[in-house]
C-alpha cells in the first residue's frame, strides 16, 4: 500500500522505524503522518464514536473532520492524518474522548 517509486518524485530511501499501535509494532516511515502509517498496515478504524460506539477512520486527511483522532503517546484526541509519525510512539485507538478528558 505505499508508493515505492514515483513517476515526478521518483525513488527515495525513507527512514523505517517502528511505531506502537494498541501495543504492536507496525512499520513506519519517519515523519509520515501515523494514519498513513496505519493505513500501510491495514488498520482502518482509528476511534470509536463518543455516542454510538461506532468506527470511525481518516476521512478528510487535512485536519478538518477530527476523525482520526487517537491516544498518541498518552494524549486523547490527537489528528492522526497531521501528526508526523517518530520511532517509538504509542497509539491506541481512541473510544469516546478519550482517557484523561474531562468529558470522559
Ligand atoms: S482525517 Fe480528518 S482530521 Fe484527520
Amino acid at each position: 500500500m505505499r508508493v515505492h517509486e514515483h513517476p515526478i518524485l521518483g525513488q527515495s530511501e525513507p527512514e523505517s522505524i517502528s511505531i506502537y499501535f494498541d501495543g504492536k509494532p507496525i512499520p513506519a516511515v519517519e515523519g509520515e503522518p501515523i494514519a498513513a502509517a496505519l493505513i500501510a498496515a491495514g488498520v482502518r478504524v482509528l476511534r470509536h464514536t463518543e455516542k454510538s460506539g461506532r468506527g470511525r477512520g481518516i476521512f478528510c486527511g487535512i485536519g478538518r473532520c477530527n476523525d482520526c483522532k487517537m491516544i498518541v503517546d498518552g494524549v486523547p484526541n490527537t489528528r492522526t492524518c497531521v501528526t508526523p509519525a517518530h520511532d517509538g510512539m504509542r497509539v491506541e485507538t481512541q473510544y469516546g474522548l478519550g482517557r484523561g478528558s474531562c468529558h470522559e
